[in-house]
Parts: C-alpha cells; structure tokens; sequence
C-alpha cells in the first residue's frame, strides 16, 4: 500500500526500539538488564491506583470528558502549578493530554507553520525533532559543548527570520543538567528580544538531587508570559507511565486553539486516567518523596562506578531526572570498535545490557545509561560493563 512521505521521514523512537529490543531478548530468555528506557520502575502509589478503581466502580471512568480534560484536574494542575511557580494560572490556562508527548505534539501542532525553525540545544530528547517534522516545521540543532546548557550566543547563531521556537529541557533528558535562575534569566531576555516562543519541557522538575534545585523558565514572572508554553505530565514524578497523562499550560488563546486539535485527535485523555492523576496532585506526596529518594541513592551509587569505567568519562555529576550520559570517546579507542551504534549493539549482545546510542539525542561519542532501575541491577550492569570493557581493550 502506498505510504506517505510524512509517516516515511520519521524514524521509531530509539530509546523505544532498544527497550523493545532488550524486552524481547528477555521474553526469549536472555539475562538483559534494561538501562535503555526512562520510565521508573516502581509500581504506580496504591492511593493513585484506588483512585482509578473507585471512578470505575463509580461508573465515572465509561464517558467522553472534555477535550482538554476535566474541568476539576484542569483547575488542580493550575493550582498545583501556582504554588510551585508563583504564577496565578486559572484552569482555562491547561490542556491535560494523553501523557507529555502528546502535550508537544499538540503544542508544535499548534505554534508552527511549514518551515518554521524550532530551536533544539543538543542533546535532546529523541521525539523533539520527529515531533517538529510531523508539524511541518525544521529542526535546528544548537552545539552546547560540555556544559549541555545553550547561551544566548550559541543561540544567536542560529536565529534566522523563520526561528519560531526554542525547546528547553531542564532537568535535561539524556544529560541530568540544570539550568539556574541567572542562565534562565539570560534565556528568556533573548527569547523577548527576538520574540520567539519558548516550550519549556519541565517533567523531571520534581527529580533533583543533593540539594539542586529547579527553577523553570516560566517562574520568572508572576504571570505566564505570552510567549511561554510549558509541559509536564505524571509519568516521572507518579511512576504513572502507562496512565498517559500530561498537560500543556499556556495563554488562553493557544489551549482554545490547542484543545480544539486534540478534539480531533485523541477525542479525550482517557478518563480513568485523568481521575487517578487528579488524585495524585491533590493527595499525600510522600511516595514521590520516597520514590525521589531511591533515585538519588542509585545516582550516587552509579556515577562514581560509570565514571570509573575505562574509558567512560563524565565531567559534570548529574543534578537531575535518572540518566547518565557519558562520553565514550576514549573507550572507543580503546577497544577499536569503530562508532557508538556498534559499541551499544556489542554491549547488547555480549555483555546483555540495553543502552541507548547518544546519537538519538543529536550527540555523538555519548551513550545514555537510565539509572530508572533497581540498585543491585545497576551494580550488576556496571559489572558487566567493566567485564567488557575488559576484554576488548586491545
Ligand atoms: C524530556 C521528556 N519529555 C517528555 C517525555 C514524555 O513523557 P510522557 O509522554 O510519558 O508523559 C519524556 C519521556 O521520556 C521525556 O524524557
């Protein structure tokens, strides 16, 4: 059958490929630990899960909801938001979406016309740039060196007459970085000066570690700018994955607009889902405190032990989310093996642990390790790693 030239020019998601990979060499009975995909590894909080049960047993869960979601989780993630930003948001302000990749497909759906040029500091996150193209728009890589954090200058750069957009991502996915008030503050002065719209992707902002702290872009007012979208959704914080849920906040103009495409295309967030993340934002956070706790432990575990492999270098601790990115320039010259796909697909096959090729986020020489995994597998993995690293250095 004929396909088109849309569907043909996106490639699968590589940390999804390699997680269905890794997931199939375990159902044939292979001993792979999985480090490729993000997603947290703990169940989904017992309260959030009842509250998902009630609604079906309620007979809440059986009906369409509004486009953009209940009105009542609208209203909670504008209040949950207000008092983490200090912003006075009312509910017409978000869109929930059926989880955070669907809140920037909507989103470049909705800000960019063919050709626009969007923006994306590398590294950076795999859907970004498939998302972009799907829209008809052009992504525009940005080079932020060792620090991962892009400038103002580095920005300029590239600016053209079509630059619509720029995509931040802080705590960053694959990298672990944030960005700080004072470089944010840098940021948002250049995106006014040129007016281009600034997509704040915040959804590890609840995962930082010995003492970092995270601010987002859009709290650097006391109202949403005009020129300002941010995105978030469950899936990190909750250990909510499966449930899909996400949101887009932004002016009113861009949801009316926004909600109006998904009506057309997911209908609704599913609507057991969107009852479970209601509960969620309005009840006992200590089990994402919990769950915040075991991912920093694991962090300070596994840095030093990576860090440590021949080879693997990382200059920069993580401060945030649940990756590592080291870079593997070394260990390739070590073993000789000729480019990081190979390098990751050898791992895989001999060592059996699932990584993702740095080349998915924009970067090459890199690998992502996720640390979204039990402590003792972690170990192992690294174990593995090391045994390796080992053999094939020549
Ligand atoms: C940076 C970033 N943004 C958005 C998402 C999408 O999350 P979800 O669609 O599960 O809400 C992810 C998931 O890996 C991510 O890493």
């Amino acid at each position: 059958m004929h396909l088109s030239k849309r569907s043909l020019q996106i490639q699968p998601s590589a940390t999804m490929k390699t997680s269905a990979q890794a997931k199939q060499m375990i159902a044939d009975g292979i001993d792979v630990i999985n480090l490729g995909i993000g997603e947290p590894d703990f169940e989904t909080p017992r309260v959030i899960e009842d509250a998902a049960i009630n609604a079906i047993n309620t007979g809440k869960a059986s009906f369409y909801t509004p486009a953009a979601g209940l009105m009542p989780l609208r209203q909670a993630v504008a209040d949950t938001t207000n008092t983490a930003y200090g912003l006075d948001l009312t509910a017409t302000n978000v869109a929930v979406t059926t989880g955070a990749k669907m809140a920037l497909y909507a989103t470049f759906q909705t800000i960019l016309d063919p050709g626009d040029e969007v923006l994306l500091p590398d590294p950076y996150w795999v859907s970004y740039s498939e998302q972009i193209k799907l829209a008809d728009g052009v992504s525009v890589p940005v080079a932020t060196g060792e620090t991962f954090k892009v400038t103002p200058a580095q920005l300029d750069e590239k600016l053209t007459a079509k630059t619509r957009a720029l995509v931040l991502n802080s705590p960053q996915n694959p990298t672990g970085v944030i960005y700080d008030k004072a470089e944010l503050i840098a940021l948002k002065a250049w995106a006014d000066a040129n007016d281009v719209i600034v997509v704040t992707d915040d959804i590890y902002g609840k995962l930082t570690y010995n003492g970092a702290t995270f601010t987002s872009i859009a709290q650097l007012d006391d109202h949403l700018s005009d020129n300002l979208i941010v995105i978030n959704g469950a899936s990190k914080t909750y250990s909510m994955t499966g449930w899909r849920m996400g949101y887009v906040i932004a002016p009113d103009s861009v949801i009316k607009q926004l909600s109006a495409l998904l009506s057309h295309a997911t209908g609704n967030p599913t609507a057991v889902s969107q009852y479970a993340f209601l509960a969620a934002l309005q009840g006992d956070q200590s089990a994402v405190e919990k769950m915040h706790d075991a991912f920093e432990e694991r962090l300070n575990t596994i840095y030093p032990l990576a860090n440590a492999l021949p080879g693997f270098n990382m200059a920069v601790k993580p401060q945030g989310a649940f990756y590592l990115f080291p870079d593997i320039s070394e260990a390739l010259k070590l073993t000789g093996i000729q480019s990081t796909a190979e390098f990751v697909a050898r791992i895989l096959d001999e060592a059996h642990v699932a990584l993702v090729d740095g080349n998915a986020f924009g970067v090459d020489n890199h690998l992502r390790i996720s640390y979204a995994t039990d402590l003792a597998s972690l170990k192992k993995a690294v174990d593995r790693l090391s045994k390796f690293m080992n053999q094939n250095i020549q």
